[in-house]
């Protein structure tokens, strides 16, 4: 019975395969199921639900239910809701269980945490009772030797590399003028389109930032748009693992071959040339540090980081700039507001056309305002995970060392204690609400929190800022196509986006 209703489950997970393909998936599924439903009979004798040496200490284990076999609750988990409101998958499961629940999905057993409180416990104890942990399913796309796997001092030396180039001191003394030159060309271009998909033409823009810095690739001479191998990505990262053509999880892994080749292609040329090119990049940061003496990075270290860098610095900083465009489209007291602080910055220049400062940057309070509030919506990170290492007892649940923990930030955002009708997008809140300052607070997670803090935070922030200071300064846009945003379980644009650009007269 198992069996069948799973075949039945997984068909449409095939979808776009062809018929002989699914006939082969249905036959390979059968056999999993058979193999499953042994192993069950013979092995496993109960799932972990209430009785064990917990209970003499007053402690729970975690409700839940496991969902089917194999593919778990995996399904009701990806499908789409209509609103930027917590999905039903969440509510069901909040409302039957409450806010720490435990689930199975893309082939893991998960405790899930939709507790303001534990999921902030967790991300601040990273290292001492959590360390960062992703699905297989996960590290098959990103890399087994993505930094998301190292832990300790490795972590911190990656991370200080990744530093010197993304935080605040670089960002000021270099990438400012970079980013704001390439936005201004990447407006400019638009204008000559009737219309514009804007998050495809803003991963295009933020990438040829991000590949120069990294690689030194040029985006507008390359024949291979190497971004375009990253399209099918955020779909594919929390798919189902199924590996044939057609999938989700298929086109991630055809991207990620695609992209590792190029980026292997340039490091067998680099190590061939010994002389250095004029300008020092990343990449070459990262060569010098795989042939140090005692070196723990590896060229595979490397590889991955950078293909971790350049999917984690372009797809989230895109959706986070169309996300802006859509609430501001809705809002014309919010764009008012903005247009009036970007023109003031202008104002005060003897000359309109000096680049934007470091002091004018900082000074763009209610840009701020707009960006923190747009993240704050948009989950564009809506899971995090970890694994805890040592037993935990936690708000009378206990937290068997090796648990496996899916943080979901939706109801630290959708607070209503600390955000006012919290659906509503009202950047005027963080006049009360203290921005947090090193990027991540207990109320505000769109970057992570504690030692796994998103590197990029600053570097995404200054884009996202650049690239409102130069739209609104010069262009107004009127939106041709997509009302939409949704979550799947991250943010999603089912029509897309589609903007016209018009100039300032
Ligand atoms: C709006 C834009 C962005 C959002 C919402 C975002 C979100 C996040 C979140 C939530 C995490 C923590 C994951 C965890 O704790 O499991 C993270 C980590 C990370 N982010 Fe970002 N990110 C953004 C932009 C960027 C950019 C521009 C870069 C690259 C320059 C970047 C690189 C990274 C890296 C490398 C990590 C892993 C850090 C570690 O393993 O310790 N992100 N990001």
């Amino acid at each position: 019975m198992e069996g069948i209703q799973l075949l039945l489950v997984l068909l449409p997970v095939a979808q776009g395969a062809n018929y002989p393909c699914i006939a082969l998936v249905t036959a390979g599924m059968a056999v999993l199921a058979t193999a499953w439903l042994v192993i069950r009979l013979v092995f496993v004798k109960g799932t972990n639900t209430s009785r064990g040496p917990w209970e003499a200490d007053g402690m729970r284990l975690v409700p839940g239910s496991r969902g089917l076999p194999i593919i778990g609750e995996t399904l009701e988990f990806l499908t789409q809701s209509p609103s930027l409101q917590l999905p039903a998958f969440f509510k069901r499961r909040l409302d039957r269980y409450g806010p720490l629940f435990k689930t199975n999905m893309i082939m893991e057993d998960l405790i899930v945490s939709l507790d303001p409180e534990v999921s902030n416990f967790v991300l601040q104890q990273e290292e001492r009772l959590f360390q960062m942990w992703y699905p297989d399913s996960f590290l098959r796309i990103i890399g087994a030797d993505s930094l998301i796997t190292t832990h300790g001092l490795l972590d911190r030396h990656i991370k200080n590399l990744a530093l010197r180039l993304f935080g605040p001191e670089n960002l000021r003394r270099e990438i400012i003028q970079d980013v704001q030159k390439t936005v201004e060309d990447s407006l400019s271009s638009w204008l000559n389109h009737p219309s514009i998909e804007l998050k495809e033409a803003v991963s295009s823009m933020i990438f040829s930032v991000t590949a120069k810095k990294l690689i030194s690739y040029d985006s507008s001479t390359s024949d291979r748009k190497m971004w375009k191998q990253y399209d099918a990505f955020t779909q594919g990262l929390l798919a189902f693992p199924l590996c044939i053509p057609g999938t989700a999880f298929y086109k991630c892994m055809q991207g990620r071959k695609n992209v590792i080749k190029m980026l292997k292609e340039i490091l067998n040329e680099r190590k061939k040339t010994e002389e250095r090119h004029e300008s020092i990049d990343f990449f070459d940061v990262l060569i010098e540090e795989v042939k140090a003496e005692n070196a723990e990075m590896t060229e595979n270290t490397a590889l991955d980081l950078l293909f971790l860098l350049l999917f984690a610095s372009f797809e989230t900083t895109s959706s986070g700039i169309t996300a802006m465009l859509r609430f501001l489209t809705d809002n014309p007291e919010a764009l008012h507001e903005l247009i009036e602080e970007h023109n003031n910055i202008r104002k005060r220049r003897a000359d309109k056309n000096t680049k934007i400062t470091w002091e004018e940057y900082k000074s763009m309070k209610f840009t701020s305002h707009v960006i923190h509030e747009a993240l704050r919506l948009a989950s564009i990170a809506p899971v995090m995970f970890r694994e805890a290492i040592e037993d935990v007892h936690i708000k009378g649940f206990a937290i068997p060392k090796g648990s496996k923990i899916m943080i979901c930030p939706y109801t630290v955002h959708l607070n209503p204690v600390v955000y006012k009708d919290p659906s509503t997008f009202n950047p005027w809140r963080w006049k009360d609400i203290p921005e947090p300052a090193g990027g991540a607070s207990k109320d505000f997670m769109a970057f992570g929190g504690g030692l796994r803090l998103c590197v990029g935070a600053h570097f995404a922030k200054l884009q996202m800022a650049v690239f409102l200071h130069c739209l609104v300064t010069k262009y107004s846009w009127k939106a041709i196509k997509g009302e939409r945003m949704a979550l799947s379980p991250g943010l999603r644009f089912p029509e897309g986006f589609r903007i016209q650009l018009f100039p300032k007269a």
